[in-house]
């Protein structure tokens, strides 16, 4: 008898014949799950876009065992991006570097760039090394939806369309990796996720520029993104009470998640948020889902402190509340 935890062999080696003939399969990192494709197999990568109904010209995150396979991807592998490397894989961190010859235009979105990264997950670990290869890889959810943290989110949102789903529970990040573009003479932050600025500006020993309007595409930088279904609102503290009240008071059906607790009232569902950062991203999307499915016709969500640490949870709180900017749509 084992006392280790379910041996995941027969299932790693099912997503790797799955894998080689052009199929996809959903896999568990430590960030969000990801929709995994072969990523030299042009076929199985445009399968990734039509199943999360992604517009082409975005490109893919391609996944790889470690940091010995970036000079299949990366044509240039400068200092900084090297020693991002070593310090944080595995780990939420995506570098976007040079390209090198012969990726995918799929992969890129027709980019001179790709994104890579090595993922801190035990299973997706194996599957890697088992496959051998990238694996190109978008967070397992429709385009514009919350990134999935558990296989049951992938299996409801993507249902039969995905070949297998690998189940390695719950995700410990809770959002999507930090993605650090090093390729001009200064690296520049595109997303900010579980890798903080300021560790990796130890790292570097330079200053890491906040991408502008003229970055890259990406669609994690879109303003509407990581949205919940029911319209969000996000509110400041000192004003969560009253805007509950005239929300109920409009007849309106309000769920709330919020940092500070609320008079209980029979008409509002409310979730208490974390008081940390990282406790917080952990169970933000796996919250929001929740309460996408309570009956609530609005969600007012408590704004984060204006902090460091706060900066990846804040970026996504505000997109999952931008459904009515729009202003960089596609
Ligand atoms: O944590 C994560 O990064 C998860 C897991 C599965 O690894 N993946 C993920 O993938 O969030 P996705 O596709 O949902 O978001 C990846 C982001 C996108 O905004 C994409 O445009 C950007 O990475 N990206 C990928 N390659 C890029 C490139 N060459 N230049 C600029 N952005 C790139
Ligand atoms: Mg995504």
């Amino acid at each position: 008898m084992r006392d280790t935890p379910l041996d995941t062999a027969p299932a790693v080696a099912r997503a790797v014949a799955i894998l080689r003939r052009g199929g996809l399969v959903a896999f568990p990192t430590e960030t969000v799950y990801g929709l995994g494709a072969d990523a030299g197999n042009e076929a199985a990568v445009r399968r990734i876009f039509a199943v999360k109904q992604r517009p082409v010209d975005h490109p893919v995150i391609v996944h790889i065992p470690d940091a010995s396979h970036l000079p299949r991807w990366a044509a240039r592998v400068p200092e900084a991006a090297a020693r991002l490397a070593a310090a944080f894989w595995p780990g939420p961190l995506t570098l976007v570097l040079e390209r090198a010859a012969g990726v995918l235009d799929a992969v890129t979105g027709g980019q001179d760039s790709v994104g890579v990264r090595v993922p801190y997950h035990p299973l997706a670990l194996d599957l890697l090394h088992a496959f051998g290869g990238g694996l190109a890889a978008p967070s397992a959810n429709l385009f514009g939806c919350l990134s999935p943290t558990s296989a049951e989110h992938v299996l409801a949102e993507l249902g039969d369309q995905v070949d297998l789903v690998l189940d390695g529970g719950a995700c410990r990040v809770g959002i999507e990796s930090t993605i650090v573009e090093v390729n001009g003479s200064q690296p520049r932050l595109l997303r900010p996720g579980g890798i903080g600025l300021a560790a990796m500006e130890a790292v570097v020993g330079s200053a890491i520029l906040l991408a502008g309007s003229d970055a890259p595409r990406a669609p994690g930088r879109l303003a509407s993104h990581y949205a919940p279904r029911t319209a969000m609102t996000l509110v400041e503290p000192g004003q969560l009470a009253a805007a509950v009240q005239a929300a109920v008071q409009a007849g309106r059906r309000p769920a709330v998640f919020s940092r500070h607790p609320l008079p209980p009232s029979p008409a509002v569902v409310a979730v208490r948020a974390p008081s940390s950062a990282a406790e917080y991203a952990r169970v933000l999307y796996r919250t929001l889902r929740r309460l996408d499915d309570v009956g609530a016709d609005l969600l007012l969500v408590e704004a984060v402190p204006d902090a460091p640490d706060w900066l990846a949870v804040r970026d996504r709180l505000a997109r999952a509340a931008s459904h009515d900017l729009g202003d960089d749509e596609p």
